[in-house]
């Protein structure tokens, strides 16, 4: 898909942009957290007609041509109920915590995509500390 149709923008300012936050530096093989959240400074509506759909978090090694899909998040309670839009109990929020280990350093891409206003991109690097315990990044 063409750049043309990922948005961007600043986080503060726009309630669609996916927040990533992560460590500046982890230690290779050792677990840690990347928490994805949308509209974190505006929040977002969630309503049955207006919500984020869904979001993606990737990580692109460094130095590799193809990124990895760490995950794909489907929100799909909005309020939906058979008394009517916005009268049912649920309403999922679009945030997320994952724990994940890595073993180079990369960039985490983030893809939310809101069923009005289309898809929105952010990334993130994260340097990785290598350890004489950290497994050997060229085997495999
Ligand atoms: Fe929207």
């Amino acid at each position: 898909m063409s750049e043309l149709y990922i948005q961007r923008a600043d986080w503060k300012k726009e309630k669609h942009m996916p927040v990533i936050e992560a460590p500046d530096q982890v230690s290779a093989g050792i677990p840690f957290q990347v928490k994805v959240s949308i509209g974190k400074e505006i929040p977002h509506p969630n309503t049955t007609e207006h919500h984020i759909a869904w979001f993606d978090l990737y990580f692109h090694p460094e130095g590799e041509k193809f990124p990895l899909q760490v995950g794909h998040f489907t929100l799909t309670g909005h309020g939906e109920s058979v008394k009517g839009p916005n009268q049912g109990p649920l309403y999922t929020h679009p945030e997320l915590a994952v724990t994940l280990k890595v073993n180079k350093p990369g960039t985490f891409h983030a893809l939310s995509f809101c069923n009005i206003h289309g898809l929105w991109e952010s990334e993130r690097a994260v340097s990785v500390l290598m350890t004489a315990s950290a497994p050997d990044r060229e085997a495999a």
